[in-house]
């Protein structure tokens, strides 16, 4: 099972920061009307769905998760999904663009994906590219997490958690590894996006997301159950419902946005 099987479901609708994400990113790449493109770590398949707008080219989505991939096959008859991990596609020279929001943090062998990513792309492809970024990719999460752990139900346990993110220092290290793998940065930028939300909307952005990284089973050496699972996420939710002001909370990520050309 995959750390997002669980959320495949209701990802598109409480997934409402990505979104945000994926259309800035969208208007910063300019996908022309005829390019052949490939939405890396899709999803249920909606930016795809998106993308199949913008050209009359072919488009193609590709997530390690199982669920992800039912849900945009279901949603997307029309477009070609496959279950792959980033790091493992075989694409060569196939696409103008390659689109991955939301999703590098998550891949477990970074350098394999982006190597993968450079060799999908056509000669003069260009790879679109955002993610939270830096060593203070969250101040909200931190707000809220440095709290939850705190409580004595969490806290032995939340000492087996291993981080599964990868993220580097600051903008100029993303630059640089993209650029290991030989992208010519065209774009690059990291932006303080801050949101205010409804409390409920807050929780569904932690559901969408960090959820699946804080309470994923694989990402703790000891076994741990539902009991812990519900019982983290309920201090989530208390917590965001107590640092909220006036029925809102400020959700805020440091986010990268990255063109790189082939
Ligand atoms: C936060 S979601 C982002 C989904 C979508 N790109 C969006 O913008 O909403 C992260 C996605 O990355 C996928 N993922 C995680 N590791 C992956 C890997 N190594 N290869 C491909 N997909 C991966 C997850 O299954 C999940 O669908």
């Amino acid at each position: 099972m995959n750390t997002f099987d669980n959320v495949s479901g209701l990802y598109k609708e409480k997934s409402l920061v990505q979104q945000k994400a994926a259309l800035k990113l969208l208007d910063i790449l300019k996908v022309g009307s005829m390019d052949d493109a490939i939405d890396i770590a899709c999803g249920p398949g909606h930016i795809a769905g998106l993308l199949s707008k913008i050209t009359r080219g072919k488009v193609t989505g590709i997530d390690i998760s199982e669920g992800m991939i039912k849900q945009a096959k279901i949603s997307y008859p029309e477009i070609e999904f496959r279950q792959v991990a980033a790091e493992d596609m075989d694409y060569n020279n196939e696409f103008d663009i390659a689109f991955c929001n939301s999703a590098l943090m998550w891949f477990s062998d970074p350098d394999k994906a982006i190597k993968a990513i450079f060799n999908s792309l056509k000669k003069s492809g260009k790879l679109g590219l955002a993610c939270p970024a830096t060593s203070n990719w969250s101040p909200w999460f931190d707000r809220i997490i440095s709290k939850v752990v705190g409580h004595k139900e969490i806290k032995s346990i939340f000492s087996h958690w291993k981080n599964p993110w990868f993220h580097l220092p600051a903008k100029n290290d993303y630059r640089l590894f993209f650029e290991k793998h030989g992208f010519t940065t065209v774009f690059i930028n990291v932006e303080h996006e801050q949101t205010d939300y409804s409390p409920e909307e807050a929780f569904n952005v932690y559901l969408s997301g960090a959820a699946n990284g804080y309470t994923g089973r694989k990402y703790y050496d000891i076994e741990i159950d539902e009991d812990y699972i519900n019982a983290f996420n309920n201090r989530v939710k208390e917590e965001i419902q107590r640092q909220s002001k006036d029925g809102k909370v400020k959700v805020d990520f440091n986010r990268l946005y990255y063109i790189g050309g082939k």
